[in-house]
């Protein structure tokens, strides 16, 4: 099977809902606090194994509890955990997420997360020619990430990057990726002097924006092409994105074509938002094939 190997970072989330956000200086009574799995690459990692990926996770954690929990999270999904290492240096990473109204805001603390080195990288490479797919995101050092694309480039790895949280990236980067996955603020920051016709024009069959449940956007060379969103009532949409882009790795690893694989990470991405947690709501491939919403066509 295709092997797909995710590069990210490896979080708690620590998770307080409220019925809405204290102003500077105010105390609110929120209505609950829960502790959850997170991190874009684990979380992205979970979705691809939840759906029958062959995945292995490429991270670090500190040496505290959590970074036992995170382990072990990863391992319960059926996701290979040797290069998942354990740093002294720092806490494991953390987010503090608040939820209030349907929407989220989230403060990041990378802690171990950033200290994936690209020296790691370079030893790892033997490791990543075995590859089909590798997914990064943007909460690990951007030097680390630059290494990792540059890498896959050169050597015909497939490459998904999930360009989020949104930085500035240099397009000789982003360029390199078979596939960047930004959202609509995302985009705005990668590509200021561009409208989204533009920058899809630009990159055909490579920049695949999603938009929230405006659906996901991509040009197939010919012409610009929407994709729906599935319509539910979110409970949390937190984690979202990373469904989507661990779905949409499995559909191509499975030889999907981008369209198709885009409708699949659809389908996931509406299924998760509606139970609570990143990775709470995330599919199996069961749950997928329960859904109304199933094409038979994706037959995986
Ligand atoms: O994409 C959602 C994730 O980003 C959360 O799980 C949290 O860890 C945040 O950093
Ligand atoms: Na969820």
């Amino acid at each position: 099977m295709s092997k797909i190997m995710v590069i990210g970072s490896i979080s708690t989330d620590f998770v307080v809902l409220t019925d809405r956000r204290p102003q500077v200086g105010e105390t609110v009574t929120g209505n609950d606090f829960q502790t959850t799995f997170g991190g874009k690459g684990a979380n992205q990692a979970v979705a691809s194994a939840r759906l029958g990926g062959d995945v292995s996770m490429v991270g670090t954690v500190g040496t505290d509890v959590f970074g036992s929990q995170l382990i072990q999270n990863l391992a319960d999904n059926g996701i290979v955990t040797d290069n998942v290492e354990r740093v002294t240096e720092k806490p494991s990473g953390s987010a503090h997420i608040t939820i209030a109204d349907g929407d989220n805001s989230i403060v990041y603390i990378p802690g171990a997360n950033n200290e994936m080195t690209v020296a790691r990288i370079e030893q790892l490479k033997e490791t990543l020619l075995t590859a089909a797919i590798v997914i990064v995101q943007n909460e690990l050092p951007q030097a680390v990430i630059d290494e990792i694309i540059t890498f896959c480039f050169e050597n015909d790895i497939k490459t998904i990057y999930n360009p989020a949280p949104a930085r500035v990236v240099a397009a000789e980067i982003l360029e390199k990726a078979t596939y960047f996955t930004p959202n609509e603020s995302e985009f705005h920051q990668l590509f200021p002097d561009l409208t989204i016709t533009e920058g899809l024009e630009k990159y055909p069959n490579q920049l695949i924006l999603t938009m929230g449940s405006k659906g996901v956007y991509f040009n197939d060379g010919e012409k610009e092409v929407q994709i729906p969103s599935y319509k539910v009532v979110p409970v949390d949409t937190t984690g979202a994105g990373d469904t989507f882009n661990g779905a949409f790795a499995v559909a191509l690893s499975k030889g999907m074509s981008v369209q198709s694989s885009i409708q699949f990470g659809n389908l996931a991405a509406s299924l998760s938002i509606q139970k609570m947690g990143a990775q709470g709501g995330m599919p199996t491939l069961e749950a997928m094939k329960a859904s109304e919403d199933y094409e038979k066509a994706w037959d995986i």
